[in-house]
């Protein structure tokens, strides 16, 4: 067992960070961003950016790439954790300029200049073959996505080696504790389909521990990867507790009375427990189910029993950005999409979930009073969106037998816009799933009739990252 861990969820958006700092510590956020800036202190942007105007390369992280904008010798990678576990797909991949120069439009664009069909042709053969000098002997040709993910490969060890100084940073403002937090090893949370059971991982685990070896982060030695609806539902079932006595790691007490423990205590009567967890992200939107079915035999690992199924949606925030954008007049659209990521940071929360609007400096109140309508209409559609994935993936899971308990798990940033998250608790149960328990942010007892457990910020942006730090994941005889 290891008895102090750091858990990273790593964010398409945003890293958060987390801290057992010792077995039966409570696990907590680490506060690693300038105060002042934007909304929540744990969570650091996961934009790397690069410029490229000196002589020299300088690399720039967090706040300070995600002020900049991408242009005139400035790269900016924002998304690149989805580069990281995209698969390459099997198809061969032909590139923008080869079907730029296969396309019967550029054939009606040659003739209409005159262009001789030979002439054409040879082009074609000019670029095919500087494609297979390119590739060399063997004539395999790099296809963009593998391009696109050794670029994202080489920017992670970077990102994790400033995170390791801005979570170090953190840590030694923490009361004094005589930790050498230096030696205190680190796992990591991924998307679930990046590592299901019973399913080879994702390469984009590799990178990801590789790049936090080579940033001087000591690996987990038994479990460096967790996946992120897991963490999540642990770390918001225990509510970041950890609970050790005599060397013995007491679940009872982490889990408290949550239905988790009665049926890991008395599966005779309850032989399973589910726990749906829907993590409405800036990029993707994660519908998990956990399911724990005990056989009896082994009540100390409730890992072994444990099942995840999991669906990964592109669709998240960020789409209702772009939407929000489009259906504001056309000055105050123009100037949010230009707004930096701290001002929208601060819009988000203002519009869409108060509503009272946001006020810029250039354009007076956007997202308030006047364009309510318009915000109304995009969330409400986007709204509908997300209910409908929910009744997909609800309404495919495999039944749970009889007296079986279930517990919702609304969470992500996303699960904090009222419309979402009440178009996800509509949709779960229209599909006719009864719930034990329905943990959600701003949830009122009127909503359901069933309990309702309250999630704050640290819960519904920080779950995975408390999660993952958890006595749950070690094993008292490692
Ligand atoms: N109170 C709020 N109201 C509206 N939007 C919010 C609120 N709080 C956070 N958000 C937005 O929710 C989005 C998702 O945040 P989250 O931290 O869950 O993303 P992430 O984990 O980085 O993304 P992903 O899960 O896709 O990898 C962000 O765009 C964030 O700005
Ligand atoms: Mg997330």
């Amino acid at each position: 067992m290891v008895d102090r861990v750091f858990c990273i969820d790593f964010g398409s958006a945003f890293t958060k960070v987390a801290l057992r700092r010792d077995p039966g510590a409570e696990s907590t956020l680490l506060a690693s961003r300038s105060v002042g800036v934007g909304e929540v202190d744990f969570c650091l942007p996961s934009v790397v950016a690069v410029d490229r105007r000196g002589t020299k390369a300088i690399p720039e992280f967090g706040d300070r790439a995600a002020g900049l904008t991408e242009g005139g010798g400035i790269e900016v990678y924002r998304h690149w954790k989805k580069l990281i576990f995209q698969v390459p797909g099997s198809k061969p991949q032909v590139s923008p300029l080869e079907s730029l120069l296969q396309s019967p439009e550029l054939q009606v664009l040659a003739t209409k200049h005159g262009v001789a069909a030979g002439q054409l042709g040879y082009l074609q053969q000019l670029v095919a073959a500087a494609k297979s000098l390119i590739a060399g002997p063997g004539g395999r040709v790099i296809s963009a996505e593998v391009q696109q993910r050794t670029i994202a490969a080489s920017l992670a060890p970077h990102f994790f080696l400033w995170l390791r100084q801005q979570v170090l940073d953190a840590c030694n403002r923490l009361p004094a504790t005589g930790l050498k937090y230096e030696s205190i090893p680190v796992r990591i949370a991924v998307p679930a389909f990046a590592h299901g059971k019973g399913f080879e991982a994702n390469p984009g685990c590799k990178i990801l521990t590789d790049a936090l070896g080579k940033a001087g982060w000591p690996l987990h030695p038994d479990t460096p990867v967790v996946s992120e609806p897991y963490a999540n539902a642990v770390g918001i079932l225990t509510k970041a507790s950890n609970v050790i006595q005599k060397g013995r790691i007491r679940l009872g007490d982490m889990f408290g009375k949550v239905p988790f423990i009665t049926v890991m205590k008395s599966a005779a009567d309850h032989p399973a427990y589910r726990a749906i967890v829907i993590d409405v992200g800036a990029f993707t939107t994660d519908l998990a189910a956990i399911t724990l079915k005990p056989d009896g035999t082994s009540t100390s690992d409730p890992d072994a029993n444990i099942d995840i199924t999991q669906n990964s949606v592109p669709f998240g925030v960020s789409d209702l950005d772009e939407r929000v954008i489009a259906a504001l007049p056309k000055e105050k659209g123009e100037w949010l999409r230009k707004a930096t990521p701290v001002e929208w940071e601060d819009f988000r929360p203002a519009v869409y979930s108060s509503g009272k609007g946001y006020r810029s400096g250039k354009v007076g109140l956007v997202g308030g009073t006047a364009d309510g309508d318009a915000v109304s209409a995009c969330l409400e559609d986007l709204g509908k969106r997300l209910a409908e994935e929910a009744t997909k993936f609800v309404t495919t899971l495999p039944q749970l037998p009889k007296g079986a308990l279930q517990e919702l798990i609304l969470t992500g940033g996303g699960s904090i816009i009222p419309a979402f998250r009440d178009n996800l608790l509509a949709a779960t149960q229209a599909s006719g799933l009864t719930f034990v328990k329905i943990h959600g942010p701003d949830m009122k007892k009127s909503m359901a009739d069933v309990p309702i457990a309250k999630l704050d910020l640290t819960f519904a942006r920080g779950g995975s990252a408390l999660g993952g730090t958890s006595l749950y994941f070690e094993r008292e005889d490692a």
